[in-house]
Protein backbone atom coordinates (compact mmCIF):
# COMPACT_ATOMS: atom_id res chain seq x y z
CA UNK A 1 0.00 0.00 0.00
CA UNK A 2 1.44 3.33 -0.91
CA UNK A 3 2.53 5.21 2.22
CA UNK A 4 1.60 8.69 1.12
CA UNK A 5 -2.24 8.10 0.61
CA UNK A 6 -4.98 8.79 3.12
CA UNK A 7 -6.52 5.34 4.54
CA UNK A 8 -9.59 4.64 5.82
CA UNK A 9 -9.89 1.91 7.67
CA UNK A 10 -12.84 0.21 9.70
CA UNK A 11 -11.49 -1.18 12.89
CA UNK A 12 -13.20 -3.88 15.18
CA UNK A 13 -13.86 -4.38 18.74
CA UNK A 14 -14.98 -7.10 21.09
CA UNK A 15 -12.56 -8.01 23.52
CA UNK A 16 -14.28 -7.92 26.46
CA UNK A 17 -18.16 -6.35 26.92
CA UNK A 18 -18.04 -3.64 24.54
CA UNK A 19 -18.99 -4.23 20.78
CA UNK A 20 -17.62 -1.59 18.62
CA UNK A 21 -17.22 -0.24 14.95
CA UNK A 22 -15.73 2.84 13.95
CA UNK A 23 -14.36 4.59 10.76
CA UNK A 24 -10.33 6.13 10.86
CA UNK A 25 -8.88 8.48 8.43
CA UNK A 26 -5.40 7.62 8.33
CA UNK A 27 -4.77 7.18 12.23
CA UNK A 28 -5.65 10.75 13.04
CA UNK A 29 -9.40 11.74 12.25
CA UNK A 30 -12.66 9.76 13.20
CA UNK A 31 -15.06 9.30 11.08
CA UNK A 32 -17.28 7.21 12.83
CA UNK A 33 -17.49 5.26 16.52
CA UNK A 34 -20.13 3.32 17.78
CA UNK A 35 -20.13 1.49 20.73
CA UNK A 36 -22.27 -0.87 22.10
CA UNK A 37 -21.75 -1.41 25.99
CA UNK A 38 -23.12 -4.45 27.62
CA UNK A 39 -21.44 -3.10 31.13
CA UNK A 40 -25.25 -2.50 32.56
CA UNK A 41 -26.09 -6.26 31.05
CA UNK A 42 -23.13 -7.71 33.57
CA UNK A 43 -23.52 -5.38 36.43
CA UNK A 44 -25.92 -7.22 38.09
CA UNK A 45 -23.06 -10.17 38.12
CA UNK A 46 -20.72 -7.53 39.51
CA UNK A 47 -17.91 -8.63 36.50
CA UNK A 48 -18.45 -9.93 32.44
CA UNK A 49 -19.82 -12.89 32.60
CA UNK A 50 -17.84 -14.25 29.29
CA UNK A 51 -20.71 -16.42 27.77
CA UNK A 52 -23.01 -13.92 28.18
CA UNK A 53 -20.71 -11.35 26.55
CA UNK A 54 -20.08 -13.84 23.45
CA UNK A 55 -23.63 -14.39 22.41
CA UNK A 56 -24.51 -10.46 23.18
CA UNK A 57 -21.32 -9.65 21.24
CA UNK A 58 -23.27 -12.18 17.98
CA UNK A 59 -26.58 -10.38 18.37
CA UNK A 60 -24.55 -6.45 18.11
CA UNK A 61 -21.84 -7.40 15.87
CA UNK A 62 -23.57 -6.61 12.45
CA UNK A 63 -26.07 -3.71 13.10
CA UNK A 64 -23.10 -2.28 14.91
CA UNK A 65 -20.58 -2.17 11.61
CA UNK A 66 -23.70 -0.98 9.48
CA UNK A 67 -24.11 2.04 11.55
CA UNK A 68 -20.39 2.17 11.78
CA UNK A 69 -20.14 2.76 7.88
CA UNK A 70 -23.25 4.85 7.86
CA UNK A 71 -22.02 7.51 10.08
CA UNK A 72 -19.00 7.92 8.06
CA UNK A 73 -20.56 8.75 5.08
CA UNK A 74 -19.11 6.17 3.16
CA UNK A 75 -20.00 3.08 1.21
CA UNK A 76 -18.04 -0.37 2.09
CA UNK A 77 -16.50 0.09 -1.11
CA UNK A 78 -14.76 3.60 0.27
CA UNK A 79 -12.84 1.82 2.98
CA UNK A 80 -9.25 0.85 2.36
CA UNK A 81 -9.04 -1.89 4.93
CA UNK A 82 -10.42 -3.54 7.71
CA UNK A 83 -8.79 -4.10 11.34
CA UNK A 84 -9.85 -6.03 14.40
CA UNK A 85 -9.02 -6.32 18.15
CA UNK A 86 -7.31 -10.06 17.67
CA UNK A 87 -6.12 -10.34 21.82
CA UNK A 88 -5.96 -10.24 24.31
CA UNK A 89 -9.13 -10.34 25.53
CA UNK A 90 -11.92 -13.13 26.46
CA UNK A 91 -11.65 -15.70 23.52
CA UNK A 92 -15.39 -16.26 22.54
CA UNK A 93 -15.81 -12.17 22.38
CA UNK A 94 -12.47 -12.10 20.24
CA UNK A 95 -13.65 -14.93 18.06
CA UNK A 96 -16.94 -12.72 16.80
CA UNK A 97 -14.95 -9.30 16.09
CA UNK A 98 -12.25 -11.58 14.27
CA UNK A 99 -14.71 -13.77 12.31
CA UNK A 100 -17.35 -10.68 11.69
CA UNK A 101 -13.60 -8.71 9.91
CA UNK A 102 -12.88 -11.48 8.43
CA UNK A 103 -15.89 -11.60 6.76
CA UNK A 104 -15.60 -8.32 5.15
CA UNK A 105 -12.44 -8.78 4.09
CA UNK A 106 -13.36 -11.87 2.25
CA UNK A 107 -16.26 -10.60 0.29
CA UNK A 108 -14.52 -7.04 -0.64
CA UNK A 109 -11.19 -8.58 -1.02
CA UNK A 110 -9.54 -5.73 1.13
CA UNK A 111 -6.96 -5.98 3.41
CA UNK A 112 -7.50 -7.13 6.80
CA UNK A 113 -4.84 -6.28 9.80
CA UNK A 114 -4.72 -7.76 13.19
CA UNK A 115 -4.44 -5.32 16.13
CA UNK A 116 -2.98 -6.21 19.20
CA UNK A 117 -5.58 -4.81 21.95
CA UNK A 118 -2.87 -2.87 24.05
CA UNK A 119 -1.39 -1.33 21.15
CA UNK A 120 -4.64 -0.21 20.37
CA UNK A 121 -5.25 1.49 23.64
CA UNK A 122 -1.71 3.39 22.91
CA UNK A 123 -2.88 4.43 19.62
CA UNK A 124 -6.38 5.94 20.79
CA UNK A 125 -3.55 9.10 22.07
CA UNK A 126 -2.90 9.73 18.12
CA UNK A 127 -6.50 10.45 18.06
CA UNK A 128 -6.71 13.33 20.28
CA UNK A 129 -3.25 14.31 20.35
CA UNK A 130 -2.12 15.04 16.43
CA UNK A 131 1.13 16.02 17.09
CA UNK A 132 2.29 12.68 19.10
CA UNK A 133 4.46 10.88 17.52
CA UNK A 134 7.06 8.00 18.81
CA UNK A 135 9.14 7.45 21.13
CA UNK A 136 7.42 7.89 24.02
CA UNK A 137 6.55 6.31 27.49
CA UNK A 138 2.73 4.90 27.99
CA UNK A 139 1.21 3.64 30.98
CA UNK A 140 -1.66 1.42 29.69
CA UNK A 141 -3.92 0.54 32.68
CA UNK A 142 -7.22 -0.94 32.13
CA UNK A 143 -9.54 -4.04 33.45
CA UNK A 144 -7.20 -6.26 31.95
CA UNK A 145 -3.54 -5.06 32.35
CA UNK A 146 -1.42 -2.46 33.60
CA UNK A 147 1.57 -2.04 31.57
CA UNK A 148 4.47 0.48 31.09
CA UNK A 149 5.32 0.45 27.14
CA UNK A 150 8.37 2.32 25.29
CA UNK A 151 6.19 3.10 21.96
CA UNK A 152 9.57 3.15 19.74
CA UNK A 153 7.08 3.22 16.54
CA UNK A 154 3.76 3.56 15.63
CA UNK A 155 3.79 -0.06 14.90
CA UNK A 156 6.40 -1.70 17.56
CA UNK A 157 6.00 -1.73 21.51
CA UNK A 158 8.60 -2.67 23.94
CA UNK A 159 7.00 -3.89 27.92
CA UNK A 160 9.20 -2.25 30.35
CA UNK A 161 7.06 -3.11 33.14
CA UNK A 162 4.10 -4.97 34.09
CA UNK A 163 1.82 -5.76 37.04
CA UNK A 164 2.92 -9.08 38.89
CA UNK A 165 -1.07 -9.94 39.71
CA UNK A 166 -4.02 -7.91 39.66
CA UNK A 167 -4.68 -5.22 37.27
CA UNK A 168 -5.17 -1.85 37.97
CA UNK A 169 -8.93 -1.80 36.85
CA UNK A 170 -9.18 -5.27 38.41
CA UNK A 171 -8.30 -3.84 42.15
CA UNK A 172 -11.01 -1.01 41.47
CA UNK A 173 -13.87 -3.00 39.79
CA UNK A 174 -13.51 -5.15 43.07
CA UNK A 175 -13.42 -2.92 45.89
CA UNK A 176 -16.25 -0.97 44.28
CA UNK A 177 -18.21 -4.01 44.16
CA UNK A 178 -17.77 -5.01 48.03
CA UNK A 179 -19.09 -0.99 48.68
CA UNK A 180 -22.02 -1.76 46.77
CA UNK A 181 -20.88 0.90 44.04
CA UNK A 182 -21.85 -1.76 41.46
CA UNK A 183 -19.94 -2.07 37.82
CA UNK A 184 -17.71 -1.11 36.57
CA UNK A 185 -15.85 0.11 39.44
CA UNK A 186 -13.31 2.59 38.13
CA UNK A 187 -16.12 5.02 37.13
CA UNK A 188 -18.28 4.49 40.40
CA UNK A 189 -14.73 5.28 42.78
CA UNK A 190 -13.73 8.07 40.76
CA UNK A 191 -17.32 9.73 41.54
CA UNK A 192 -17.42 8.48 45.01
CA UNK A 193 -14.47 9.97 45.75
CA UNK A 194 -15.23 13.80 45.05
CA UNK A 195 -14.76 16.29 48.00
CA UNK A 196 -13.31 12.62 49.70
CA UNK A 197 -10.36 13.59 52.10
CA UNK A 198 -7.26 11.29 49.99
CA UNK A 199 -5.35 11.15 53.68
CA UNK A 200 -8.19 9.87 55.48
CA UNK A 201 -7.28 5.77 55.09
CA UNK A 202 -3.65 4.49 54.68
CA UNK A 203 -2.49 2.25 52.42
CA UNK A 204 0.55 0.30 51.74
CA UNK A 205 2.68 1.53 49.01
CA UNK A 206 3.13 -1.76 46.43
CA UNK A 207 6.80 -2.09 46.06
CA UNK A 208 8.29 -5.50 44.14
CA UNK A 209 11.94 -5.82 45.41
CA UNK A 210 14.35 -5.35 42.17
CA UNK A 211 11.49 -4.60 39.59
CA UNK A 212 11.16 -0.65 40.01
CA UNK A 213 8.76 -0.92 36.98
CA UNK A 214 6.38 -3.88 37.77
CA UNK A 215 3.20 -3.42 40.28
CA UNK A 216 1.51 -5.28 42.45
CA UNK A 217 -2.03 -4.16 43.42
CA UNK A 218 -3.49 -7.62 45.23
CA UNK A 219 -1.92 -6.59 48.73
CA UNK A 220 -3.30 -3.09 48.17
CA UNK A 221 -7.02 -4.71 47.04
CA UNK A 222 -6.89 -7.34 50.03
CA UNK A 223 -6.07 -4.77 52.66
CA UNK A 224 -8.86 -2.63 51.20
CA UNK A 225 -11.40 -4.90 51.46
CA UNK A 226 -10.31 -6.30 54.92
CA UNK A 227 -11.07 -2.79 56.05
CA UNK A 228 -14.15 -2.27 54.61
CA UNK A 229 -14.90 -5.78 55.97
CA UNK A 230 -13.98 -4.35 59.80
CA UNK A 231 -15.65 -1.77 59.56
CA UNK A 232 -18.80 -3.58 58.72
CA UNK A 233 -18.24 -6.18 61.64
CA UNK A 234 -17.87 -3.19 63.90
CA UNK A 235 -20.78 -1.66 63.05
CA UNK A 236 -22.73 -5.26 63.62
CA UNK A 237 -21.25 -5.70 66.93
CA UNK A 238 -21.98 -1.75 68.27
CA UNK A 239 -25.03 -1.41 66.95
CA UNK A 240 -23.61 2.02 65.47
CA UNK A 241 -24.46 2.65 61.34
CA UNK A 242 -22.08 1.84 59.11
CA UNK A 243 -21.61 5.00 57.74
CA UNK A 244 -20.92 6.60 61.28
CA UNK A 245 -17.94 4.19 61.53
CA UNK A 246 -16.88 4.19 57.52
CA UNK A 247 -16.52 7.34 55.19
CA UNK A 248 -17.04 5.91 51.50
CA UNK A 249 -16.01 9.23 50.18
CA UNK A 250 -12.77 9.25 52.34
CA UNK A 251 -12.11 5.66 51.45
CA UNK A 252 -12.65 5.88 47.69
CA UNK A 253 -10.77 9.31 47.57
CA UNK A 254 -7.61 7.35 49.66
CA UNK A 255 -7.69 4.17 47.91
CA UNK A 256 -8.08 6.13 44.36
CA UNK A 257 -4.74 8.07 45.92
CA UNK A 258 -2.99 4.89 46.70
CA UNK A 259 -3.39 3.71 42.90
CA UNK A 260 -2.52 6.69 41.18
CA UNK A 261 0.88 7.64 43.03
CA UNK A 262 1.62 4.32 41.83
CA UNK A 263 0.86 4.30 38.93
CA UNK A 264 2.06 7.63 38.37
CA UNK A 265 6.06 7.31 40.30
CA UNK A 266 6.63 3.89 38.29
CA UNK A 267 5.58 5.78 34.60
CA UNK A 268 7.53 8.80 35.69
CA UNK A 269 10.84 6.87 36.96
CA UNK A 270 10.99 4.71 33.33
CA UNK A 271 10.53 7.44 31.18
CA UNK A 272 13.49 9.06 33.03
CA UNK A 273 15.03 5.88 32.58
CA UNK A 274 15.05 5.44 29.21
CA UNK A 275 15.25 8.95 29.01
CA UNK A 276 11.85 9.95 27.36
CA UNK A 277 10.69 13.35 27.02
CA UNK A 278 7.07 12.43 26.23
CA UNK A 279 4.89 10.84 28.40
CA UNK A 280 1.59 9.25 27.59
CA UNK A 281 -1.25 7.29 29.43
CA UNK A 282 -4.38 4.61 27.77
CA UNK A 283 -6.84 2.19 28.97
CA UNK A 284 -9.99 2.27 31.01
CA UNK A 285 -8.13 3.42 33.89
CA UNK A 286 -7.06 6.32 32.15
CA UNK A 287 -10.04 8.03 32.39
CA UNK A 288 -9.20 8.19 36.11
CA UNK A 289 -9.62 11.83 36.76
CA UNK A 290 -7.06 12.08 39.50
CA UNK A 291 -4.58 9.59 38.17
CA UNK A 292 -4.69 12.47 34.69
CA UNK A 293 -4.02 15.29 37.05
CA UNK A 294 -1.64 14.00 38.96
CA UNK A 295 0.77 12.60 35.87
CA UNK A 296 -0.22 15.90 33.95
CA UNK A 297 1.42 17.22 36.93
CA UNK A 298 4.36 15.13 37.57
CA UNK A 299 5.81 14.77 33.54
CA UNK A 300 5.56 18.49 33.39
CA UNK A 301 7.70 19.45 36.63
CA UNK A 302 9.95 17.39 35.08
CA UNK A 303 10.04 19.32 31.87
CA UNK A 304 8.33 16.33 29.80
CA UNK A 305 5.01 16.60 27.39
CA UNK A 306 2.12 14.76 28.78
CA UNK A 307 -0.59 13.39 26.53
CA UNK A 308 -3.93 11.69 27.32
CA UNK A 309 -6.66 10.23 25.19
CA UNK A 310 -9.99 11.89 25.26
CA UNK A 311 -12.43 10.49 27.71
CA UNK A 312 -14.51 8.32 25.98
CA UNK A 313 -11.39 7.06 24.44
CA UNK A 314 -9.86 5.39 26.95
CA UNK A 315 -12.11 2.92 27.57
CA UNK A 316 -12.50 0.27 24.92
CA UNK A 317 -13.89 1.52 21.25
CA UNK A 318 -12.85 0.31 18.15
CA UNK A 319 -11.32 4.16 16.87
CA UNK A 320 -8.03 3.54 18.99
CA UNK A 321 -8.39 0.10 16.63
CA UNK A 322 -8.66 1.20 13.45
CA UNK A 323 -6.07 4.34 13.97
CA UNK A 324 -3.71 1.21 15.25
CA UNK A 325 -4.78 -0.37 12.05
CA UNK A 326 -4.24 2.91 9.72
CA UNK A 327 -0.39 2.65 10.93
CA UNK A 328 0.08 -0.79 10.45
CA UNK A 329 -0.87 -0.50 6.75
CA UNK A 330 1.08 2.54 6.13
CA UNK A 331 4.13 0.60 7.73
CA UNK A 332 3.91 -1.61 4.93
CA UNK A 333 3.28 -4.35 6.80
CA UNK A 334 1.58 -7.31 5.12
CA UNK A 335 -2.00 -8.02 5.80
CA UNK A 336 -3.67 -10.89 7.97
CA UNK A 337 -4.65 -13.50 5.86
CA UNK A 338 -7.36 -15.79 6.66
CA UNK A 339 -5.95 -18.28 9.43
CA UNK A 340 -6.03 -15.35 11.53
CA UNK A 341 -7.43 -16.10 14.94
CA UNK A 342 -8.43 -14.87 18.41
CA UNK A 343 -5.41 -14.70 20.54
CA UNK A 344 -6.78 -14.57 23.89
CA UNK A 345 -3.45 -14.43 26.35
CA UNK A 346 -0.70 -12.10 24.85
CA UNK A 347 0.52 -11.94 28.85
CA UNK A 348 4.11 -12.86 28.46
CA UNK A 349 4.73 -10.93 25.63
CA UNK A 350 7.92 -8.47 26.24
CA UNK A 351 7.75 -6.97 23.24
CA UNK A 352 4.83 -6.69 20.63
CA UNK A 353 3.57 -4.86 17.25
CA UNK A 354 0.22 -2.81 16.39
O1 LIG B 1 -9.85 -0.51 28.75
P1 LIG B 1 -11.09 -1.03 29.34
O2 LIG B 1 -12.41 -0.47 28.84
O3 LIG B 1 -11.21 -2.59 29.21
C1 LIG B 1 -10.10 -3.46 29.28
O4 LIG B 1 -9.36 -3.57 28.29
O5 LIG B 1 -9.94 -4.02 30.40
O6 LIG B 1 -10.96 -0.79 30.91
C2 LIG B 1 -11.99 -1.06 31.79
C3 LIG B 1 -11.46 -0.79 33.20
C4 LIG B 1 -12.42 -1.23 34.28
O7 LIG B 1 -11.69 -1.94 35.27
C5 LIG B 1 -12.94 0.10 34.84
O8 LIG B 1 -13.30 0.02 36.21
C6 LIG B 1 -11.74 1.01 34.62
O9 LIG B 1 -11.23 0.63 33.36
N1 LIG B 1 -12.12 2.43 34.59
C7 LIG B 1 -11.70 3.33 35.50
C8 LIG B 1 -12.33 4.56 35.19
N2 LIG B 1 -13.11 4.36 34.07
C9 LIG B 1 -12.96 3.04 33.72
N3 LIG B 1 -10.87 3.19 36.55
C10 LIG B 1 -10.66 4.28 37.33
N4 LIG B 1 -11.25 5.48 37.11
C11 LIG B 1 -12.09 5.67 36.07
N5 LIG B 1 -12.67 6.86 35.86
ZN1 LIG C 1 -9.24 -2.51 26.78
Amino acid sequence: MNRCTVLKILGIESSCDETAAAVVEDGRKILSSIIFSQARLHSKFGGVVPEIASRKHVEAIVPVISEAIRESGLKLADLDGFSVSSGPGLIGALLVGVSAAKALASVTGKPLYAVNHIAGHISANYLSSSDLEPPFICLVASGGHSHIVLAESFTSYKVIGRTRDDAAGEAFDKVARVLGLGYPGGPAIDKASFGGDPSAYKFPEAKIKDSPYDFSFSGLKTRALSEINSARQKSLSSSLPFDKLFSVKDFAASFQENIAQTLVKHTISAAETFNADKIAIAGGVAANRRLRELMKTRAEERGMRFFMPDMELCTDNAAMIAAAGCFIAKSGKSPSDMRLTAKPSLKAMEEFSA
